[in-house]
């Protein structure tokens, strides 16, 4: 029995929605256990491509999917995705996919003051994605979040909405010079969201005991990626969860035993999305290159994303923060072509070398990557299935990976589609 935690190791985007919906296969059971929408996860089936921002990678498997207490769900949105999937055949009856009665909701006053919040901030915006992520977990925080529990009870969420829309109003109108919210037309729609929704909602925790004595395998599927944790990242330029792998216990309800191994989506050299530091960002040709084969904008707000080399320091910091017990290498496909490739080993700071991320903005600002510089290849790998037929110099690539990180490669991606992949190690074999 293997239960095992699946999380992005560098800024989000690494690939986690393919190597989900690629390892469902071998699950019972995919969890999503924080963030929201604005996760864009991106699965290539059959030529088709799907992208989630909320129902976990594994219904395309047929997988039974549940969203967790730590995700913070927008009912409008799952409620579109639903149909979404469902248009296509897709089976997400309230059997198939299931959100956890404790998970908080996203209301329309959080994304009025995420929105209104980054536009007050003018250049020094996180570059947010918009949909009130950040607020709802402040007010889940604060104690006044409504969860699918009060969602679902009219007179308790009637009374909620009410005192929370008066204090954000007051709070819109006067501080962010933005517009106030009016209370009534929310009630109504949320109530026909709860009825729609009702089905689908149970204590997921009990669940995943239920389904951990039956010996089940759970696949816990990560969103965002380790530099965008709101305790571990590039603070303030995070997301407002808890990203690491720890929290799928906090975020669906199971305690630490029950995990067997975590492994981590390393894309093969780095992006990131909004705002914030990127010690190994590229901004010359070599990076529009990049940008351009790695298609390389937002799954979920379209934005270009920005690329950099691969950074094994930010690596390290994720092997340890995870507890990596693997490494999932992806987008390797996208270096072919490139005469020689970069990987940074340590920031030059004040004379010395660093080996650690520094949590000071101000000191990262400061540091330099130090690098080394690897033979690139110009072969097309992307109909390559086993290890030993990838060009040298691509092997010399991985194996340095594996050198600076003290981790091993499982499986490599050398393309979006689910079939274009090469398997090291299966970890539920
Ligand atoms: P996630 O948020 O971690 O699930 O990643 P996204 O779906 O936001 O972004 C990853 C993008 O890269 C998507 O467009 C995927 O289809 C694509 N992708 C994933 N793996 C590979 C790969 O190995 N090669 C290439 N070329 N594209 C990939
Ligand atoms: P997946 O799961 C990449 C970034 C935003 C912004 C910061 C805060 O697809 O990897 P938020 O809306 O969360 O308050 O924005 O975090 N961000 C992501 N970047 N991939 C994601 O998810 C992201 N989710 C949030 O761009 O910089
Ligand atoms: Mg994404």
């Amino acid at each position: 029995m293997a239960n095992i935690v699946i999380v992005g190791t560098q800024w989000g985007d690494e690939g986690k929605g393919k190597v989900v919906d690629l390892l469902a296969e071998f699950a019972d059971i995919v969890v999503r256990f924080q963030g929201g929408n604005n996760a864009g996860h991106t699965l290539v089936v059959k030529g088709e491509k799907t992208i989630c921002h909320l129902i976990p990678s594994g219904t395309l498997q047929g997988k039974t999917c549940y969203i967790g207490n730590g995700v913070v769900v927008d009912p409008a949105v799952i409620i579109q995705e639903l149909d979404y999937l469902s248009n296509r055949g897709i089976d997400v009856g309230p059997d198939k996919v299931k959100i956890s009665d404790r998970a908080h909701i996203i209301l329309p006053y959080h994304k009025a003051v995420d929105l209104a919040r980054e536009n007050k901030k003018g250049d020094k915006k996180i570059g947010t994605t918009g949909r009130g992520i950040g607020p709802c977990y402040e007010d889940k925080a604060t104690r006044r979040g409504i969860r699918f529990v009060e969602l679902l009870d009219s007179e308790v969420f009637r009374e909620r909405v009410k005192s929370v829309v008066e204090e954000k109003n007051f709070y819109l109108k006067n501080y962010l010079h933005s517009e106030p919210l009016d209370a009534d037309p929310i009630i109504d729609q949320y109530a026909r969201y709860a009825e729609r929704l009702a089905p689908h909602v149970t204590n997921i925790s009990v669940k995943l005991g239920e389904a951990i004595r039956a010996g089940k395998q759970i696949l816990f599927e990560g969103a965002q990626g380790t530099h965008l944790d709101i305790d571990h990242g590039t603070y303030p330029y995070v997301t407002s969860s808890n990203t690491v792998a720890g929290n799928a216990c906090c975020g669906s309800g199971i305690g630490p035993k029950q995990i067997t191994g975590v492994k981590g989506i390393v894309k093969a050299y780095t992006t990131r999305v909004g705002g914030g530091p990127f010690p190994t960002e590229l901004l010359d040709e070599t990076g529009d290159t990049i940008q351009k084969k790695g298609a390389e904008f937002g799954a979920t707000t379209g934005r270009k994303r920005r690329v950099g080399w691969l950074d094994a320091v930010i690596l390290r910091n994720a092997v340890r923060l995870n507890g990596l017990t693997g490494l999932i290498i992806t987008k390797l496909d996208v270096l072919c072509g490139l005469a020689s490739l970069r990987i940074c080993t340590g920031y030059e700071y004040n004379g010395t070398v660093l080996q650690n991320f520094p949590s000071d903005l101000k000191a990262l600002a400061a540091c330099r990557p130090v690098y080394e510089t690897l033979p690139g290849w110009s072969e097309d790998i992307s109909a390559i299935r086993n290890v030993g037929d990838l060009p040298k110099n691509a092997i010399e690539y991985l194996n340095r990976i594996v050198e600076l990180t003290q981790v091993p490669i499982n499986i490599i991606s050398v393309g979006p589609a689910r079939e274009e992949t090469i398997i090291v190690k299966n970890p539920f074999l």
